[in-house]
């Protein structure tokens, strides 16, 4: 979609296109990146595909102020000059973030080459807020656990209360274990790569190891828990890392789900997919939350999240598990009925890991 613009009357004087302006044409248009080439009155004489389609330029003009002051001082400068810009854009003036480059090229045009680093700085965002939850979730409790030993040592003439005190302290010690586990667990999922430790594994195992990992909560909580899985179903893949995915979908099965529930573990194989899914009659989720549960430290009751001591990374452990495997994770719920979580893995896509 590049082009060459003509000449505006005043600029009649100058030769048509010369030789720089030839090379700058061709540089723009096999970019990537959004480019443009633009003469002394700001006038846009060629524009990468990725310019016009990112909507830096209407009728032969910059749309955004700050790209055509970078621009004026490209004029001014023998080098080439960067920023990181905001731009509004579209209708709904949505914030793009821009990293922009402006040279002069001959001494008749200037080159300005936008980069689209909006999804760079999201992750850069994400990743802060990352860091903050954690920092809030570990703090809740080592602060308690400092309470705790501070009340301990004032109460030492009583037996009773230091036996309380001292369960307590042992809950949160728990907690805070719990917590570094997982995000040792989260960071492990998130990095890896399938190909450094896929093997040919069996489903029909990994959930016979899974609901035998969950035994021991299960019985606490008074819940029955089956499986139906049986035969083989062998796919590429990595066993701990599915293992622990559908472990963590029991536990949460069997900690959202009042006691005397049931929580079924089933395994199908529908033409190349795999299906595991875990079902339970519990408290179910309220369909406004059930996208959000799958962000890293969202939970839907935080009070009883607090109970069930959970920390809302469980489940997005479980969606980089099966996103790694080239799966999904779907979610079937109803409040107050129950709900069934699916991985759902290919079969057969995971033939470049061998
Ligand atoms: N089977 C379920 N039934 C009802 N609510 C559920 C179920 N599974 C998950 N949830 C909701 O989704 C939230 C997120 O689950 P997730 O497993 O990520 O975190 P968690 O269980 O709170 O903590 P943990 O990191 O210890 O697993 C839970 O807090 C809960 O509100
Ligand atoms: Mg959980």
């Amino acid at each position: 979609m590049g082009f060459l613009a003509s000449r505006r009357a005043d600029q009649a004087a100058e030769p048509a296109v010369d030789a720089f302006e030839v090379v700058a044409a061709q540089v723009v248009d096999v970019i990537a990146t959004a480019g443009i080439v633009l003469d002394k009155y700001n006038t846009v004489l060629r524009a990468s595909p990725g310019a016009i389609q990112f909507g830096l330029v209407q009728n032969r003009r910059l749309i955004h102020s700050s790209l055509v002051q970078l621009a004026e001082q490209a004029w001014n400068n023998s080098g080439a000059i960067s920023k990181d810009i905001e731009l509004e854009m579209g209708l709904r003036r949505d914030s793009v973030f821009v990293h922009a480059r402006a040279a002069k090229f001959g001494d008749r045009y200037v080159m300005l080459l936008v980069d689209d680093r909006t999804e760079s700085r999201k992750l850069e965002e994400t990743r802060r807020d990352f860091v903050a939850n954690v920092s809030h979730e570990l703090k809740t409790p080592i602060g308690a656990i400092s309470l705790l030993a501070e009340a301990i040592s004032g109460a030492t003439d009583d037996p009773q209360t230091v036996q309380k005190f001292a369960e307590s302290m042992q809950k949160e010690s728990q907690r805070l274990a719990t917590i570094v586990q997982e995000l040792i667990e989260l960071s492990r999922v998130q990095g890896a790569k399938l190909a450094d430790t896929a093997e040919e594994i069996d489903l029909v195992t990994v959930i016979a190891d899974a609901v035998d990992r969950s035994v021991v909560l299960a019985e606490q909580h008074q819940i029955r828990l089956a499986s139906n899985a049986t035969g083989s179903v062998k796919l590429f893949g990595d066993y701990e890392m599915l293992t622990s995915a559908v472990r963590n979908l029991i536990e949460n099965a069997i900690v959202y789900s009042e006691p005397g529930g049931q929580v079924g573990v089933g395994l199908k194989v529908i033409g190349q997919v795999a299906e595991l899914a875990v079902t339970d009659s519990g408290i179910g989720i309220p369909e406004s939350e059930q996208q959000r549960i799958f962000e890293r430290f969202y939970r839907v009751d935080p009070s009883r999240s607090r109970e069930t001591g959970g920390t809302g990374l469980g489940l997005s452990i479980v969606k980089h598990a099966a996103h790694n495997h080239r799966g999904e994770v779907k979610l079937f719920s109803k409040l107050g009925v129950g709900s069934t979580f699916t991985i759902r893995l290919p079969l057969n896509g995971n033939e470049e890991n061998r």
